[in-house]
């Protein structure tokens, strides 16, 4: 398989601080959630930035509702699979369901994902600033996650958007803020207005990944089996297939690269 040609030049793996720096410059990031090692392979001759080796998985790869049953064994499975492959792409792991109640099992578990996994970071849902500050202190680089926490569907009833309302923004603006804090060095923000994530992302010096949260975040992520179209379940609106009008998989997948890289991705019908 051949690196595109301006992939070609440039094929260190990708750091923390590579991120960081094109936040920086205003160059936007592009992520995929990725699972296995012959999507991780195409994904990271694209030349997409990062893959999230996300919990997701548990709907669309084990078919279940909602991400709750997934363990840490899968976890450590899909992201060694991804990570086997990957030669530049930065490798985030999610902790799955009740892998972080305490910052000491939050840090065994992100060990697994690191040690046998080959993650470079781990992600975790919801302001768990313990967790966090912990984790960072032990030298685990953390995503933070805020918005709509698929791990708290029970909790919240339904698969909607967050922050619509100005005490829920305002909860959300602190909690980024205090994650940044605690030491997180990337935030994802799922579903949210896409006026509050361009706030929070001008805000904040670490770089905002948005998925439902407009094009003013510091770059995107969607679900892989969603923008190629090949979910079980109805595309999120504010998801888009990329397969439908593409010759390949690779080719899909650079349009969408393309479409972060310069603005073009989420627009306005993909946002709220
Ligand atoms: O699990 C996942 O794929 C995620 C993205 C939706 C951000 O967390």
């Amino acid at each position: 398989m051949s690196y595109y040609p301006e992939v070609a030049a440039n094929i260190k793996p990708l750091t923390v601080n590579d991120l960081t720096a094109m936040k920086k410059r205003g160059e936007k990031i592009s992520c995929l959630t990725a699972y296995d090692a012959a999507f991780s392979a195409i994904i990271d001759n694209v030349g997409i930035d990062i893959m999230l080796v996300g919990d997701s998985l548990g709907m669309v790869i084990q078919g279940h509702k909602t991400t709750i049953p997934v363990t840490i064994t899968d976890m450590v499975y899909h992201t060694r699979c991804v990570s086997a492959a990957r030669k530049r792409a930065f490798v985030i792991a999610d902790m799955p369901f009740l892998s972080y109640t305490t910052p000491v099992s939050a840090a065994k578990n992100a060990a697994q994902l690191m040690q046998r996994g080959g993650a470079q970071m781990v992600k975790l849902e919801g302001a768990r600033l313990d967790c966090v500050s912990f984790l960072v202190d032990q030298g685990i680089p953390v995503c933070g996650h805020l918005g709509l926490l698929p791990q708290s569907i029970n909790f919240v009833g339904e698969y909607k958007i967050h922050g619509k309302t100005e005490s829920d923004a305002e909860k959300i603006i602190e909690d980024a803020r205090k994650l940044e804090q605690a030491g997180a060095q990337l935030l994802v923000l799922e579903c949210v207005p896409a006026q509050l994530a361009g706030q929070i992302s001008a805000q904040l010096a670490i770089p905002v990944i948005g998925i439902g949260a407009g094009v003013n975040c510091d770059g995107q992520v969607l679900v892989l089996y969603d923008m190629l179209d090949i979910g079980t379940a109805k595309r999120p609106r504010f998801s888009k297939s990329f397969m439908q009008t593409a010759d390949s998989i690779q080719s899909a997948i650079a349009t969408y690269h393309q479409a972060v890289k310069q603005g073009q991705f989420p627009a306005s019908e993909h946002s709220f």
